[in-house]
């Protein structure tokens, strides 16, 4: 069996919303402690919706893979509905990642978290410190 799923490949080739953003509603970017790979998220939110999103990942392949789904994953929903978005629903949606690349979909789950936080600061939305555990490293969530 192949190690990369047809998805993983296919999003790793073309990635989708690569790129920078300008005037973004919200900022996210994480490290991963172990591999030193780095993810950054740009949001644009319109009335709690995701209008657009984009992605920067000095990373390895399932970073690219992962975040790249991510961002289809978010785009045109709700505030709410990305705030819940787990890396498990980025792996299933990649039709999985080999298990010593699960921590790179843990990459794209916190850097869009952190977008949000970074769009709740800059409006002075309230919201529940809970949501965003003050994590830079994915140990806490799968430990790989
Ligand atoms: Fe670092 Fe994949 S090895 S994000």
């Amino acid at each position: 069996m192949a190690l990369y799923s047809e998805k993983v490949m296919d999003h790793f080739r073309n990635p989708r919303n690569v790129g920078t953003m300008e005037n973004a509603d919200g900022i996210g970017e994480v490290g991963n402690a172990k591999c030193g790979d780095i993810m950054k998220i740009y949001l644009k939110i319109d009335n709690d919706i995701i209008t657009d999103v984009k992605f920067e990942t000095f990373g390895c392949g399932s970073a690219i893979a992962s975040s790249s789904m991510a961002t289809e994953l978010i785009k045109g929903k709700p505030v709410s509905e990305a705030l819940a978005l787990t890396n498990r629903a980025v792996v299933e949606a990649l039709d999985g990642l080999p298990p010593h690349k699960i921590h790179c979909s843990v990459l794209a789950e916190e850097a869009i978290k952190s977008a949000l936080k970074d769009y709740y600061d800059k409006n002075g939305i309230a919201y529940d410190k809970k949501l965003f555990p003050d994590c830079e490293h994915c140990d806490h969530c799968c430990g790989t």
